[in-house]
């Protein structure tokens, strides 16, 4: 069957719902291979219009349907691909609505589903629509009470949204509980849960009092690595108390961890559902990027309470309502939790790894995009990091105070509403009495502005002029550009690394750093008193998501490297001569890095984890995205070489660090995961020498998942025949750990070793591979596609063969994970002619699938676009 509508849905067709849904009361009788649901609703019309109510519906038996008690006959509604529609229904009624569904064979891991023999649920985006007939959009928001009924022995935990009401045996071993959630929330956010977990708990006492039970569920025997979520969870409780003044609003906070799921974590309302990867964490079992990954997933999901769920979207195209918000409010309780200019570094690596490819891509989109086919496909970087990255500019635009009464503002005037973009900003011109129509071009306007500056020093004034200008290139329907304020954060330093006040009009002070705000095309910033030639910065702590052009010399970047006060314009002056070097565009020469690169090690104890941060190279992806005709194989060898410099001038340091013993007992603070940050740093650098005993020794001896995931990769990189046999050893350690083994899939498959492909294909073949496990999919393909830039873009064009063939064979299961898949597609333009064709030749031949997904099929056909 066809899908449903195949049309395009866009912003500007927007209307408010005919009808509203104010309550829905669902009783699931859960059996795996047929759970009947049955829906109660209050519909009421909405307006004046007699329009029939058209209920969205994928995937379902209808068993039953009445109105007021009175069956419908079959000419008083029908059923079309995606839809039911009630003909003439009355103003005002009670809908019943009876479907039957089969969790046990839903492998789109949407909708109802099983994992690992346990029931559970993803609605955001349209999933609810395949557990009944509903008005699933964002803007229809009901009261919901849960009935779950299931086998006792085989389910005996039953959860769902809200607060539990109700729960007792029923005849035949059977068992019921009643769940209510007093709320009102769209469908997207409904979830259930139904099986056997062992779990946590735990209580939160929020700032007015109230007792906030916490549960987290997780399969038997995971108990013992829930910890760190839990420990997550309650910082993430109280930090926003403290940073936004909101406070948790029901009595339960249950988390539940599941094997099976095609993103990182969902916020359902009292009811977070997570990949059992963003839960599960110990240290001989989880990286600290894990663990890092866990605080910061847990705190989102947990935000999303108020900026998502309190607070909703209005319609898909608001996601980054809820989305760029949410990620703004985890970074920054990263940054309180950890380190402040680490946690900034690491976002702004993120953002550009990436959001700046897409954005310079066939699949560029605004962070408010206006048009969609599958909703799901815009769950990107673009609107989730720039969409962070957005907020993060007001309040560099506003100040810390407006921006602060502006979130209050939003928090008191929105609650309980679904709400656009206009709406939030809104809040924020109200509490600033400022306009601000064209900071909304952030949200409307694809690609990433290009900055460029110059600047002017006239010796005799003391002056200092400061030209700034901004370009954003064409993105896919949008030709023609228009200027956004571009928030700047200027400091200078001289020659020496002295810092240097100056003045600018209108302030008598003298200041170290000025904000300023480019509203134009073009213009030109004065200081005054400067008083000699300075090094400048303009966007220190990456103020704007910005690529820059301001023409220092590779010496004023060594100054800025070794003294700046700002740590991320340090970090970014390195990365920038490193990324020079290997690019072959000149600039300081190999021994002057290395020389600084040597300062970075000696002040490391005072931030190991900054300087590990330092002691990476921009990866290949990088110097892909900077570079006009890519060469993978060569930009490749350029970056081995500088690696290998570098290695060779710091081998001895280097060597002393890498084989530093880990330290017992494990903490996963930030501060020893700082620690071993740059040993894993260190590992990366020596491997560029070629395979030694000491990256041996630091596989066999590591203490800590981390450790040991830092020796794999660097035994890998180094092409040492050691790495085979580490592998067997991690394999044999692990295999009973689904998670772990992840873990061995993706070293394999982001390594650069030159015989990768081989392996992808025999990893492929693998008894342990499985189709229907989303992790374990991008722990090949990903891993492969993302990482391993020069395999996935091999010259021979098997790199795209083998992805686009994983991609049509997961289509027919996950369309959703299999569209996806696809995205690292989104660079093949930039390639030569050969690559091109090869690239293209994958692509057609997905698009030649009659039975393509519509998930896949969009994905395609922009990228080829
Ligand atoms: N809303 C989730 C988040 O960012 C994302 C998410 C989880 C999701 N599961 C999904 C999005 C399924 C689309 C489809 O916190
Ligand atoms: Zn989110």
């Amino acid at each position: 069957m066809r899908d449903a509508e195949n049309v395009t849905v866009r912003l500007s067709d927007y209307q408010p719902p005919d009808y509203l849904i104010d309550e829905i009361a669902l009783v699931f009788s859960l059996e795996p291979k047929a759970t009947i649901v049955a829906a109660r609703s209050h519909v009421r019309r909405s307006g004046a219009s007699t329009s029939p109510l058209v209920l969205n519906g994928e995937r379902l038996e209808l068993q039953s349907i009445a109105i007021d008690g009175a069956a419908l006959a079959s000419d008083q509604f029908s059923i079309e691909p995606g839809r039911l529609i009630i003909h003439s229904p009355p103003a005002s009624f009670l809908l019943d609505v009876v479907t039957r569904i089969s969790p046990a064979t839903n492998t789109h891991l949407e909708g109802l589903y099983m994992s690992g023999g346990r029931f559970c649920t993803q609605c955001e985006a349209e999933g609810f629509r395949s557990i009944t007939y509903y008005l699933d959009r964002p803007d229809v928001m009901a009261r919901f009470a849960v009935r779950l009924e299931a086998d006792k022995a085989s389910y005996p935990t039953l959860l769902s949204n809200g607060n539990l009401a109700e729960s007792g045996d029923l005849p035949d071993g059977r068992h019921f509980a009643v769940w209510v959630d007093p709320h009102p929330k769209p469908a997207y956010l409904f979830a259930l849960c139904a099986g056997k977990y062992e779990s946590i708990h735990d209580q939160f006492v929020t700032q007015s009092g109230r007792k906030v039970a916490l549960g987290i569920y997780v399969d038997p025997g995971d108990t013992p690595r829930a910890g760190y979520a839990m420990d997550s969870l309650k910082r993430a409780m109280k930090w926003d108390e403290e940073a936004f003044k909101r406070e948790y609003d029901l009595d339960v906070f249950n988390i539940v961890a599941v094997r099976d799921f095609n993103f990182g974590a969902m916020e359902n309302k009292g009811l977070n559902i997570f990949n059992s990867s963003l839960i599960l964490a110990d240290a001989d079992t989880a990286t600290d990027a894990d663990f890092e990954a866990i605080e910061a997933v847990v705190g989102h999901e947990y935000f999303h309470n108020w900026t998502g769920n309190r607070i909703t979207c209005r319609d898909w195209f608001q996601l980054c309502l809820k989305e760029g918000l949410t990620v703004y409010r985890e970074q920054e309780f990263s940054a309180d939790q950890r380190s402040r200019p680490v946690q900034r570094i690491k976002d702004v690596k993120r953002l550009r790894a990436r959001q700046f490819g897409e954005d310079a891509g066939p699949l560029a989109h605004a962070v408010r995009p206006s048009s969609y086919q599958k909703i799901d496909n815009f769950y990107t970087a673009t609107v989730y990091e720039k969409g962070g990255e957005v907020i993060r500019m007001l309040k560099r635009i506003l100040g810390e105070d407006a921006f602060t009464r502006g979130m209050q503002l939003y928090f008191e005037s929105r609650d309980g509403t679904a709400s656009t973009i206009e709406d939030f900003i809104g809040c924020f011109e109200e509490a600033s009495g400022r306009k601000l129509d064209s900071f909304m071009r952030w949200y409307e306007q694809a690609g990433t502005p290009a900055l460029k500056v110059r600047g002017d020093y006239d010796a005799s004034a003391r002056t200092y002029r400061l030209h700034v200008s901004q370009r954003l290139s064409a993105t896919p329907g949008q030709p023609h550009k228009l200027p956004a304020p571009i928030p700047l954060q200027i400091g200078f330093i001289s020659p020496d690394g002295a810092i240097i006040a100056s003045k600018v009009e209108g302030d008598n002070l003298s200041r170290t750093e000025h904000r300023a705000v480019l509203e134009d095309t073009e213009a030109t910033f004065e200081f005054s008193d400067v008083l000699e030639k300075p090094i400048v910065s303009v966007v220190r702590g990456f103020s704007a998501p910005v690529t820059l052009d301001d023409d220092l010399t590779p010496e004023a970047r060594l100054a800025q490297m070794a003294h700046d006060p700002d740590p991320f314009t340090r970090w970014e002056a390195g990365q920038t001569l490193a990324r020079s070097i290997m690019l072959g565009e000149g600039g300081a020469s190999v021994s002057e890095l290395t020389m600084a690169l040597g300062r970075e090690l000696d002040r490391a104890q005072e931030d190991p984890a900054f300087a590990a941060l330092a002691l990476r190279l921009p990866d290949l992806n990088e110097l892909i995205l900077s570079s006009s005709s890519p060469d993978p194989d060569k930009l490749f060898q350029s970056r081995e070489s500088l690696r290998r410099a570098i290695a060779t001038a710091l081998r001895d340091r280097l060597e002393g660090i890498a084989k530093t013993r880990g330290e017992t007992p494990f903490s996963p603070s930030a501060e020893a995961a700082g620690r071993r940050a740059l040993k894993s740093a260190a590992l990366d650098l020596l491997a560029a020498l070629g395979p030694s005993q000491t990256l041996t020794d630091a596989y066999d001896n590591a203490q800590s998942m981390t450790e040991a995931v830092a020796a794999l990769d660097a035994l890998g990189a180094s092409e040492s025949p050691a790495f085979d046999e580490a592998l067997a050893k991690f394999y044999d350690r692990w295999k009973a750990n689904p998670l772990v083994i992840d873990k061995w899939f993706a070293a394999q498959a982001s390594s650069p070793r030159h015989d990768v492909l081989a392996r992808v294909e025999r990893l492929r073949a693998h008894a342990e591979f499985n189709l229907k496990n989303p992790n374990r999919v991008r722990s090949l393909a990903a891993a492969f596609a993302m990482r391993n830039p020069r395999a996935f873009h091999s010259a021979n064009g098997d790199g795209y063969r083998f992805l686009a063939s994983l991609a049509e064979t997961i289509d027919p299961l996950n369309p959703a994970l299999a569209a996806r898949l696809l995205t690292p597609f989104e660079s093949w333009k930039r390639f030569d002619a050969q690559r091109q064709s090869h690239a293209r030749t994958a692509l057609e031949h997905l698009a030649s699938l009659p039975q393509l997904s519509k998930n896949t099929r969009e994905m395609v056909e922009r990228t080829l676009a």
